[in-house]
């Protein structure tokens, strides 16, 4: 039996820190484990320029618990964008790339964009500067089914963006669905983050007797066993095309059990490298892991892969029920529940 496995130091290529207390208290959990994060721009204050890029940064770097700790910020595409400050933070690695939120499909997405090709000028600006879409890959329209919204943006919106753009690099971020890993397996230049939450949870965890668990509630919401399976072989099993992204995305725990305002987001830093071995280990795919978690991902986006170490422990851990300190509560995905592998 598998008692300890020694893996490159991943990367978590798809975090929210937030803002304020929120940032002091979850920044530490990703930071414990990864090398690099990208920290999601659709803060209260949207990151929408160089100079916010470079604070927040600062911001999430001086909160981390590591010291060669490093945050990497993509840009909120909006139709309003200023173009030559976002090509100039582009080409000095200000922005790691630009970040696609579809109108109305997430928390904070009401300022994203509505008519996508009013931005196929800054697609343009990713292509030529060899950088990365990446893309909230659903469509929330015309009463368009809740589980059927990630199909309909690849059909739409997707398809198109891939011919026309044919060399510039997208990421489909928490892939969903059987459909989006088809769709990301069957074409070039693109690649896909999968969540731990995706791979262990289906709409029945969510979506019961009519009531909704608020805990299991996210953006693209959870589907059907098969696509659970296919995401499951796609992360462990297939290529080089699916990488790490966690979405951990903290709300209060208040927040969550309003259900006239619901927060889409599942709250799992404190736990998913762990989470994600033993899904590894569930698949026996351990041996798997290390590209999963530490290879495609800076592959893909053309950075150098970490040259440090980390090691987990098959060891019992319990997930505490709730990540708390000062004003924040929030509750942790997996609480209460054990895992068998645990980060030294
Ligand atoms: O569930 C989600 N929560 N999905 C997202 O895409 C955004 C996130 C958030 O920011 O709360
Ligand atoms: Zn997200």
């Amino acid at each position: 039996m598998t008692t300890d496995i020694k893996i490159i130091k991943p990367d978590d290529w798809h975090v929210h820190f937030r803002e304020d207390e929120m940032l002091k208290v979850v920044t530490k959990y990703s930071s414990r484990v990864n090398r690099r994060c990208i920290a999601m721009p659709n803060t209260s204050n949207l990151i929408t320029s160089s100079d916010q890029a470079v604070s927040y940064k600062k911001l999430i770097e001086s909160n981390s618990h590591s010291k060669n700790f490093e945050a990497l910020i993509p840009c909120y595409l909006t139709e309003s964008l200023n173009i030559d400050d976002f090509t100039y933070a582009l080409q000095n690695n200000i922005f790691v790339g630009g970040k696609l939120y579809p109108t109305n499909a997430t928390t904070n997405s009401q300022h994203g964009v509505n008519d996508i090709k009013k931005i196929y000028n800054i697609f343009e600006i990713l292509e030529k500067e060899n950088s990365i879409l990446l893309i909230h890959g659903e469509l929330n329209r015309n009463n368009i089914d809740i589980f059927d919204r990630e199909k309909y943006f690849i059909d739409e919106e997707l398809f198109q963006i891939r011919n026309t753009f044919k060399d510039l690099k997208i990421v489909l971020e928490h892939v969903s669905s059987e459909y989006g890993v088809d769709f990301v397996n069957s074409n070039n230049n693109i690649a896909g983050t999968i969540t731990p939450h995706h791979m262990l949870l289906t709409k029945d965890d969510v979506f019961k007797d009519k009531q909704i668990n608020p805990h299991h509630y996210c953006m693209p919401v959870v589907k059907n066993e098969s696509d659970l399976l296919s995401l499951r072989r796609a992360a462990c099993f297939e290529n080089n095309k699916f990488f790490i992204g966690t979405d951990s995305a903290p709300h209060q725990a208040k927040d969550k059990i309003q259900h006239d305002s619901l927060k889409a987001g599942i709250f799992s830093s404190p736990c998913s490298l762990e989470l994600y071995a033993s899904i590894f280990e569930e698949e026996n795919a351990l041996e798997n892991l290390e590209k999963f978690s530490s290879i495609n991902g800076p592959k893909f986006y053309g950075l150098d892969i970490n040259n440090d170490f980390l090691t987990l422990n098959k060891e019992e851990m319990i997930v505490p029920e709730y990540t708390e300190e000062g004003n924040i509560k929030v509750k942790n995905f997996f609480a209460g529940k054990k895992i068998d592998w645990k980060v030294s």
